[in-house]
């Protein structure tokens, strides 16, 4: 198996793959640089089963990048809504802008150009070229960060540039010159099933018998995790406006800052209550950073009584909360709308 440990590690990494890889997920069926990159950013901050419903129906909508770069911002974000973290889908309808503009509407091919690119990182650029042009580049995403630290005994947070560092060099010694594309697929996979976070089965592991962890009996510890901080909360009000029709009133959000081009209910600034509103079930949202406690108040209202309430620049519209459609919706709108009690008519 040669002397160098990375290729050890490789070589026993991709003959697990031909095993006990996922060869049957939809993305696996291509190297097609289009739907590669889209399950590449699909699968940034999202479960393999979650995401594969939305790829391939991203598909039928979009089918080529062109078709990407000709839609609407709330076409692409509505085949989005109920994915999360929607920078990704403005960044790839941004993207698929470029690659129309500067290179003719085909996927560019060199680690350069595709890094250069709207939310392309190195490892996602890494990703792309080795599965759709055989290219030896390594990956780190938060599976193979995980498998690195664990196989090595990296101590330390994986997100501390330090311990990045010390990991993307192991990443680049463990990346082999042939089958460079399956070896990235064998390590996502490895990382996703065997090597999960919690209960992994070194039992079956084909490389615990070199694992630093497993050696030291310390795979329960690493990676560390990030170092605690305390998440802040933000009391949000949302007014919920239902017209006579049951449509409600929905603003496009602004595009810089959380859920940026999709559309909610008016936020209320001031804590008063208002006369003839009935309060909903509180929601909560976990973001990144804060915890958003989202306090939804439901007001019938006539449509023609709303018109110049509030003036805002934000785009307005009505919706009815069954035929939503065509625009892109966070994750928790989607659940209010879906759980509205029954209009009292007065
Ligand atoms: N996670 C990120 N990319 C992946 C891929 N191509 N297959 C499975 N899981 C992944």
């Amino acid at each position: 198996m040669g002397s160098n440990p990375g290729a050890a590690f490789s070589a026993r990494l991709l003959t697990w793959y031909d095993q006990y890889g996922r060869q049957d997920l939809p993305w696996r069926q291509t190297t097609d640089p289009y739907r590669v990159w889209l399950s590449e950013i699909m699968l940034q901050q999202t479960q393999v089963q979650t995401v594969i419903p939305y790829y391939l129906e991203f598909l039928v909508r979009f089918p080529s990048i062109e078709a990407l770069a000709g839609a609407s911002q709330d076409q692409v974000l509505a085949c989005w809504s109920g994915l999360g973290y929607y920078a990704r889908a403005r960044n790839l309808h941004g993207a698929a802008a470029q690659i129309v503009a500067e290179h003719g509407g085909q996927f560019p091919r060199t680690f350069d150009q595709v890094l250069a690119l709207r939310g392309i990182g190195r490892s996602t650029a890494g990703a792309i070229l080795s599965i759709c042009f055989g290219q030896p580049q390594p990956i780190l995403d938060g599976n193979v960060k995980r498998v690195l630290a664990r196989y090595y005994g990296v101590t330390g947070w994986p997100g501390s540039p330090a311990v990045a560092r010390e990991l993307w060099r192991h990443a680049e010694s463990t990346t082999p010159a042939e089958r460079s594309g399956d070896y990235t697929q064998a390590i996502m996979d490895f990382g996703a099933t065997l090597c999960g976070r919690r209960n992994p089965d070194c039992d079956r592991c084909p490389v615990a018998d070199s694992c630093r962890a497993y050696i030291g009996g310390q795979v329960d510890q690493l990676p560390e995790p990030r170092p605690k901080k305390v998440r802040r909360l933000r009391q949000v009000r949302w007014l919920l406006l239902r017209d006579e029709s049951g449509a409600i009133l929905l603003e496009q959000r602004p595009q810089k800052g959380i859920w940026g081009g999709l559309w909610s209910p008016p936020e209320l600034e001031s804590d008063r209550r208002l006369a003839g509103c009935s309060e909903l079930q509180t929601l909560c949202h976990e973001f990144t950073h804060v915890t958003w406690v989202i306090k939804p108040l439901l007001v019938e209202c006539q449509r023609a009584s709303v018109a110049g309430l509030n003036p805002t620049d934000r785009l307005r519209r009505w919706v009815h909360p069954r035929g939503v459609g065509e625009i892109g919706l966070p994750a928790p709108v989607v659940r209010l709308l879906g759980e509205l009690p029954a209009r009292v008519l007065v």
